[in-house]
């Protein structure tokens, strides 16, 4: 069956909406049909400078929240790229054939970095997505579930393997990016034209899975809507209103235009206090699920140690293939 590798930055106690409609769920439908790998990030997040005892738990949080929206660790391997130390080894031979250039024109460095400012940010920030390659090409993942601001690192994912194949001969399964049209960026409920995120979002523009369910009817209740009446999806027009149709289709399973239908005649204050409902149902069942795992830690960190048992053997086999390949002298 083809690989396939996805994973999410333990820097926050809580998903958000957009993780999970965006990527998570996705995860979720694909381990059927697909040898996969889900791994929490946590020498990515090591590049906002976490608290070390608020890294731990998030790791571990971030681990239950994958389990509990159906990630199962039957059919999938689940582990935390910091027990799997060829993530760091890759990283760095990678880093040595990445134009500092190349690395520069990622946005969301950029991004980040100007937010920081520029004396702020750290070195990590900047070969963060040389880290992310190494996480896709160890385990020859042929697809890569994930939302749409992560398009430009499987871009330069795909160009690296490409180049390595080129220059040493075939070595690496160039991956392709799995990316969900109608869920690919969920928007902030207060901003509905800048992505829903751990960082930016406003205050209240944030839907975050751990969430008191009565906070999170509250926000969705006073999300903005738009000029006009009518309930009916237009990206362009009507951000707010299109943002709360994705996220009540995706969570009901209804379809957008099913949604216009029903909805006709009705104001935006029915769409919300449905869609308030909606999202309650699913959080509530949720958020046991989470309590559950982290309620019993040993068995959360069994699950951990087995998926990094695993995924050290094919991660083990890539760098020695690479080293090889590239000229790295064996140990005997
Ligand atoms: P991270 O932790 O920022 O986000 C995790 C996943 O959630 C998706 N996402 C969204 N999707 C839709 N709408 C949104 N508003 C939204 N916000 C976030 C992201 O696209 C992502 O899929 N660099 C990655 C982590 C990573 C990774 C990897 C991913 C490291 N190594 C290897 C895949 C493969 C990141 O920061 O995701």
């Amino acid at each position: 069956r083809p690989r396939i590798l996805s994973g999410m930055q333990p820097t926050s106690d809580s998903l958000h909406l957009g993780n999970y409609l965006g990527a998570l769920t996705s995860w979720v439908a694909l381990q059927d049909d697909y040898d996969a790998l889900y791994t929490v990030v946590d020498l990515h997040a090591l590049t906002v400078g976490p608290d070390p005892a608020l890294l731990r738990e998030r790791t571990r949080r971030t681990a239950a929240q994958y389990l509990a929206a159906g990630v199962d660790p039957a059919r999938s391997l689940l582990f935390v790229q910091s027990h799997v130390p060829e993530h760091t080894q890759l990283a760095w031979v990678l880093s040595c054939l990445t134009g500092f250039g190349e690395a520069s024109r990622m946005t969301q460095f950029k991004d980040k970095s100007a937010r920081m400012g520029a004396e702020a940010a750290n070195v990590g920030l900047f070969t963060y997505p040389v880290l992310m390659a190494a996480d896709i090409l160890l385990y020859d993942a042929a697809l890569v579930p994930v939302g749409e601001d992560q398009r430009q690192h499987l871009e330069l994912t795909r160009d690296l393997a490409q180049r390595v194949n080129a220059r040493f001969g075939h070595t690496f399964v160039v991956p392709d990016a799995h990316i969900v049209r109608e869920t690919a960026k969920i928007f902030d409920l207060q901003e509905p034209t800048s992505k829903m995120s751990k960082s930016a979002s406003t205050p209240t523009g944030l839907v975050e899975l751990l969430d008191d369910p009565k906070v999170v009817a509250k926000r969705i209740r006073s999300a903005v809507t738009d000029a006009e009446r009518e309930i009916r999806f237009d990206r362009e027009a009507k951000p707010g209103v299109s943002n709360l149709l994705t996220i009540h289709s995706a969570l009901s399973g209804r379809t957008v235009a099913e949604l216009e239908e029903h909805f006709a005649g009705q104001g935006y204050g029915d769409l919300k206090k449905e869609l308030a409902d909606v999202v309650v149902g699913f959080l509530e069942p949720f958020q046991a699920k989470v309590r559950g795992y982290l309620d019993d830690p040993a068995q959360l960190d069994a699950v951990l140690a087995e998926g990094a048992e695993r995924a050290r053997a094919i991660a083990g086999a890539t760098v020695d293939r690479v080293y090889d390949r590239i000229g790295l002298l064996p140990a005997r």
